[in-house]
């Protein structure tokens, strides 16, 4: 299942993806051009085989873990470094560990408004139907403009935090539901409310109490560049 969350800078993007991705699998996957403060509770990786072994340990632990994967300077070309590593290995044995979420944080970097990077079309045409697992796919951005609308089609959930410009509450009433708009509108400023919308039952639900999500602790670094 693919999943978009949708917020201006701060509002707390990076950890409500990482709070899903924990209720939804044991070990997590997330591509972060930006490793901020947000990401301190996970494993940090800068290569390939730090990414390739850390992926490994996971596997071969009990414990809940999100791995970071950081690309340099050209991120296009990381995030092949990225999806070069989670596709190696053979297919029947890669999501040994029954399911797996893939976050991609900072998606505008990836795309323009009528491309995807390849990879990242794979990924997202691949998400809701792999026959090995299930792969649940969290993109995030700032701006809905930020995502093309191949991406908003693909996404069977969207999560939305306060926008505040009329032109960005435009594009979600046209491309998914006036009610997700509306939800957001009335938003108290620095609250980290969010709204979730599911495209399959069209359902809005507010969330409203931020403690529930709220960030964790626990630093873990794999490396620095
Ligand atoms: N549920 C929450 N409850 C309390 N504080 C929160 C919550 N979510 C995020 N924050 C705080 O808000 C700040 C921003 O969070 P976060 O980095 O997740 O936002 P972001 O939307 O990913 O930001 P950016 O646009 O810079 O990537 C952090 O200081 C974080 O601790
Ligand atoms: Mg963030």
């Amino acid at each position: 299942m693919t999943t978009l969350i949708i917020g201006e800078r701060g509002e707390g993007k990076t950890t409500l993806a990482k709070y899903i991705a924990r209720q939804r699998s044991r070990v997590s996957l997330m591509f972060e051009p930006k490793p901020d403060g947000s990401v301190s509770d996970c494993v940090k990786t800068y290569d390939e085989m730090e990414f390739y072994e850390a992926i490994e340990d996971a596997k071969e632990s009990a414990d809940q873990t999100i791995i970071c994967f950081v690309p340099g300077d050209d991120v296009e070309e990381g995030f092949n470094e990225f999806c070069d590593v989670i596709e190696s290995g053979d297919p029947r044995t890669r999501y040994l560990y029954g399911g797996i979420t893939i976050i991609i944080d900072e998606a505008w970097s990836l795309m323009t408004p009528n491309k995807s990077h390849p990879k990242l079309e794979n990924l997202l045409r691949l998400a809701p139907r792999d026959g090995c697992a299930q792969i649940n796919v969290i993109v995030l951005a700032h701006k809905p403009v930020d995502i093309n609308q191949r991406t908003h089609t693909f996404s069977e959930e969207l999560f939305l935090f306060r926008l505040t410009e009329q032109s960005d509450l435009d594009r979600i009433r046209e491309r998914w539901r006036p009610e997700v708009a509306d939800a957001v509108e009335t938003f108290p400023d620095g609250g980290h409310y969010v709204a979730r919308y599911d495209k399959n039952s069209r359902i809005v639900e507010v969330w409203d109490d931020p403690s529930i999500w709220a960030p964790q602790t626990e630093v873990e670094t794999k490396g620095e560049r």
